[in-house]
């Protein structure tokens, strides 16, 4: 793309995302550019008006930290100027987005400058986004070439129908290829590192990344908080729209999608994605297990303002059998896994291998042990992003300078192998999602984005499944560290069960 001068505007500028990571992965952005010929300006907007939200704005602007590789002086000096070229703008009416139009256009006249884009990124609530990108539509369009990039964060929709209906108002007002949808999981280094990985590896990987080697593959992601304070949007939501219906089904898409050519096409990627998600079995409702943390009814009623006698169906556990309708992965168990309050915060998708070698004595302790490979997004007992091999399979190799081997912390135990045992490589930077995505944005990559097509085939799959589900009782687990029993979801054959000490707490007892 052409260098220039480039318009960044946050909606949604003081709040939570924004203030937690938007503007610290903008002010990089700025710093890793600014040496590259590229000039920016900066607007917060909101719905209060300038002389209200302007301290606080700035206030966060203030705080945003350096990247590592910068000194402090020069941090100092860019910081300055970054919060020189930043503006908070009231923008609620499309008065208000024709006045920024205005001054981005005269601001490009005074300084003489060539526009090269304009980056709007909507962090505000999904239901206004419609509204917002139709003013963008009407009043913010750059001329003469520069590109108009909107960035919207999930929720995108309820279900299949909600998401058709915000998409096609969107639509209505921007481009397919204006339209970045986040997904922040596609920002963790571990999940941007699957597809090279594979390719990478594709000549250990090709023989055995197949139905007669896979016994299951898992993606899990489990979490130690509760939904105290965001209840009202979680109790709508539920586990499964929360974060299996987008992050971990987009983990599966990276796992068994077929190897684009061009890692660099979006168009070649998002086709390969459609192709394995539309392959996925229909879900159903015997192959689910969902659960509800003991203390959520109580929370639900005080957030919501509900009776004692309220119940609320929403899961906060969920475990989902998948299977991928091709030859390749016929019969392979797919296993979604997700829970708040559960008994450790990790996130991974393993792809665990049948054990060909007979083991006859359980001592036979080098070919008895599981073969898998392990993406570790993180936290657990590791702590850090890993791709772990176990050393029974293959050596990985990497042609990416930005991973190294690591042989650190050798007695972790890591899904029942100690690290020891595996080959284990990790980002020798770790960076934030968001610190990731928006350099992609900037450069209008779009593979690590949602395509609409995509998003409403993922809705489609999980519709159905939710949709039966709506009625369903879950099963109620306590929360923290005692979740044994229900944790023990296992595969038996190509069912899911668990152990059958969980409590079912029966409509009554539920509403009691
Ligand atoms: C968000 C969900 O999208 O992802 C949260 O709304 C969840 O409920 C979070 O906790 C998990 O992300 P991470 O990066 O903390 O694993």
């Amino acid at each position: 793309q052409r260098p220039g001068h480039v318009s960044v505007v946050i909606v949604g500028a003081t709040g939570d995302l924004a203030k937690k990571y938007l503007w610290k992965g903008f002010f990089q952005l700025y710093v890793n550019q600014v040496s590259r010929g590229n000039t920016f300006s900066f607007y917060g907007g909101g719905l209060s008006p300038a002389d209200k939200a302007t301290p606080l704005f700035f206030e966060i602007l203030k705080a945003v930290s350096c990247p590592k590789d910068v000194s402090q002086e020069r941090c100092a000096l860019l910081k300055e100027q970054f919060l020189r070229l930043s503006q908070y703008r009231q923008l609620k009416t499309l008065e208000h987005y024709q006045d920024l139009a205005k001054r981005i256009e005269k601001h490009h006249q005074d300084e003489g400058m060539t526009e090269a884009g304009r980056l709007f990124y909507l962090s505000v609530p999904a239901f206004a986004y419609a509204d917002i990108a139709d003013k963008i539509n009407n009043s913010c369009r750059p001329t003469g070439g520069a590109w108009l990039r909107v960035v919207l964060e999930k929720p995108f929709g309820h279900d299949f129908a909600s998401a058709q209906v915000l998409a096609s108002q969107l639509e209505s007002s921007l481009r397919e290829q204006e339209m970045y949808r986040i997904d922040h999981y596609l920002g963790k280094q571990v999940i941007a590192k699957i597809l090279p990985f594979r390719i990478e590896n594709k000549k250990f990987l090709d023989p055995i990344w197949n139905r007669h080697h896979i016994e299951r593959v898992e993606i899990v992601l489990k979490e130690t908080l509760d939904v105290k304070g965001r209840i009202p949007f979680y109790d709508q939501y539920g586990v499964i729209r929360d974060v299996i219906q987008n992050h971990l089904t987009e983990v599966m898409m990276l796992l068994t999608m077929r190897l684009p050519l061009n890692l660099s096409s979006s168009e070649e990627v998002a086709r390969n994605k459609l192709r394995i998600l539309s392959s996925v079995l229909p879900l159903v409702k015997t192959q689910a297990v969902i659960g509800q943390y003991r203390a959520y009814k109580s929370e639900v009623q005080q957030e919501l303002n509900k009776t004692k006698g309220h119940v609320s169906l929403t899961p906060t556990f969920a475990a989902v059998l998948a299977h991928i309708d091709e030859a390749q992965y016929e019969g392979v168990p797919v296993l979604f896994i997700s829970g708040k309050m559960l008994d450790e915060r990790v996130g991974y998708a393993r792809i665990l291998f049948r054990n060909d070698v007979f083991c006859l004595q359980s001592h036979d302790s080098v070919h008895c042990k599981p073969k898998q490979i392990v993406f570790h997004f993180g936290h657990g007992s590791l702590r850090y992003p890993a791709i772990l091999v176990s050393k029974n399979l293959f050596k990985p190799v990497s042609t990416d300078g930005e991973w190294k081997e690591v042989t650190e912390h050798s007695d972790v135990n890591v899904l029942g192998l100690p690290v020891s045992d595996y080959y284990v490589q990790t980002p020798t930077e770790q960076r934030e999602a968001y610190e990731e995505l928006i350099p992609h944005i900037f450069a209008g990559h779009k593979n690590s984005f949602i395509s609409t097509e995509n998003l409403l085939a993922s809705w489609a799959l999980w519709t159905p499944l939710l949709n039966s589900l709506d009625s369903s009782f879950p099963l109620i687990y306590p929360g923290g560290a005692d979740n044994g029993d229900l944790l023990d979801v296992r595969l038996t054959g190509k069912d899911i069960s668990y152990s059958s000490e969980v409590v079912i707490i029966s409509p009554d007892q539920m509403g009691g």
